[in-house]
C-alpha cells in the first residue's frame, strides 16, 4: 500500500491524495461507510460501489470474531469473498467496541477481558490476538489495539492509558511481522493516537506514532461527548506532528460539518454510522440543510428528496413517500434513506477534494459548513 499526496490547498492543511491498495485506489479525502457486521446496515454491496460510490467500507473486528466467526472467514477466503465485495477494506480493531459495546470489562497491561454483547460469554483480546483476527478478516488496512478513553477523562487516566496504548502498539507491529497476510494481498497497519483532550498528551502521541514510519496513522478518542471545539483542537494540535506524506484517520467522525472542518485540519479518512444511523431515525443530511422526513411538513411534499442528490434515489422518490416509509417503519424506508445520506457523505468528500484542487475549498467550506447546519 501507499499514499500519494496529490495536492495541498493553500489556504488551509486541506490535502487531496491518492492510496493505492491491493484492492484499488482510494482518492482522498475520504468517507468510509460502515459495514460493521461485514454489511452496510440494508444496502447492497452493488449499491455500495454503484449508488454511493464508496471506494472503501469499514468491518469491526469485534462483531466479526463474535459473529459469523474467524473459521467461518477463513473457509470464506476472507471478508471480501465472504461478502463479495471487491474495493478496498478497513477493520477497527475491537479497541473501541470491546468498551463501548460489550458488558462488563477489564483491562489490564495484558489485554481486555470482555463480555460480549450477543450472549454474554467471556473473551479475551490482547494486541496479539487483534492482529491474528485481522489477519483472517484480510481487511487491507487494519488498526493497531488501543485503548479509547472516555469523556471526561481525568489526566493521569488518559496518561497511563495511552502510555499503555503505545506499548500496546508495539506488540501489534511485532505480531504483524511474525505473522503473514492469509489472502495472498499486502494489509497495513494503523497505529491510533490517544491523549484525550490534553495537549501535551496529544503531542507526546502524535510523536510516539509518527516515529513508527507507518503506511498511515489514525487518530482516535475522539467525537466521544466532547465539544466540537475541543474535537478540532486535539485533531489540529496532531495533524501539525503526523507526518504529510501518509494519510490521516480521524477514527469515528462525524458530522458532515466536523469532516469539512477536519479536512481543512489536514485529515484524509473518516468513518462514522451517523450518516446510517441518523437515517433510520428519519434525519438526511442535504447540501441546504438537515431534513427530519418524519416531520407533518413533509406529509404532503411530492417534490424529489433531495433534486441535488446523486444517488438515483434522490429524485426517484418524494419526500412524502419516503416520510410515510419511515412512519411505518417499512425497511424499505430505511434502505433509501441510508443510500441518500451515504451518497451525500460520498459526493460530498468528492466535492471537497475538487476544491481543493481547483484552489476554492476554504470560501465553499466556509459558505457549507453554514447551510449543512440549518434544519429545514
Ligand atoms: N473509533 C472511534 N474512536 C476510536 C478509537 O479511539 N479507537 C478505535 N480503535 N476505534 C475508534
Amino acid at each position: 500500500m501507499h499514499f500519494e499526496l496529490k495536492h495541498q490547498d493553500k489556504n488551509s492543511q486541506a490535502r487531496a491524495g491518492k492510496l493505492v491498495t491491493d484492492h484499488g485506489e482510494i482518492e482522498t479525502p475520504i468517507f468510509m461507510p460502515v459495514g460493521t457486521v461485514g454489511s452496510v446496515k440494508g444496502i447492497h454491496q452493488h449499491e455500495i460501489e454503484n449508488e454511493i460510490n464508496a471506494q472503501i467500507i469499514l468491518g469491526n473486528t469485534y462483531h466479526l470474531f463474535l459473529r459469523p466467526g474467524t473459521e467461518v472467514l477463513e473457509a470464506a477466503g476472507g471478508l471480501h469473498k465472504f461478502i463479495d465485495y471487491k474495493r478496498p477494506i478497513l477493520t477497527d480493531s475491537g479497541g473501541y467496541q470491546v468498551y463501548s459495546m460489550s458488558g462488563s470489562r477489564k483491562i489490564t497491561e495484558e489485554g481486555v477481558k470482555f463480555q460480549s454483547h450477543v450472549d454474554g460469554s467471556y473473551h479475551f483480546f490482547t494486541p496479539e490476538r487483534a492482529i491474528d483476527i485481522q489477519r483472517s478478516i484480510g481487511a487491507d488496512i487494519i488498526m493497531a489495539f488501543d485503548e479509547c478513553t472516555p469523556y471526561p477523562c481525568d489526566y493521569q487516566y488518559a496518561k497511563r492509558s495511552m502510555k499503555m496504548t503505545h506499548r500496546w502498539l508495539d506488540r501489534c507491529f511485532t505480531q504483524m511481522n511474525n505473522t503473514q497476510p492469509k489472502y495472498g494481498y499486502d494489509q497495513a497497519l494503523f497505529p491510533i493516537v490517544q491523549g484525550s483532550v490534553y495537549t501535551d498528551l496529544r503531542q507526546e502521541s502524535a510523536k510516539y506514532i509518527a516515529d513508527t514510519d507507518s503506511l498511515g496513522n489514525a487518530i482516535g478518542g475522539l467525537s466521544v461527548g466532547e465539544p466540537a471545539e475541543e474535537l478540532y483542537a486535539m485533531t489540529e494540535v496532531v495533524t501539525d506532528i503526523l507526518p504529510k506524506e501518509k494519510p490521516r484517520y480521524l477514527m469515528g467522525v462525524g458530522t458532515p460539518m466536523n469532516l469539512l472542518e477536519c479536512i481543512a485540519l489536514g485529515v484524509d479518512m473518516f468513518d462514522c454510522v451517523m450518516p446510517t444511523r441518523n437515517a433510520r431515525h428519519g434525519m438526511l443530511f442535504t447540501s441546504e440543510g438537515i431534513i427530519n422526513i418524519k416531520n407533518k411538513k413533509w406529509e404532503k411534499d411530492f417534490t424529489p428528496i433531495d433534486p441535488n442528490g446523486t444517488s438515483s434515489v434522490d429524485t426517484v422518490y418524494t419526500k412524502a413517500y419516503l416520510r410515510h416509509l419511515i412512519k411505518t417503519k417499512e425497511s424499505l424506508g430505511l434502505q433509501i434513506a441510508s443510500i441518500h445520506n451515504l451518497a451525500f457523505y460520498l459526493a460530498l468528500m468528492k466535492e471537497a477534494r475538487k476544491r481543493i484542487i481547483d484552489g476554492s475549498f476554504k470560501e465553499w467550506k466556509n459558505v457549507m459548513v453554514k447551510k449543512m447546519a440549518q434544519r429545514l
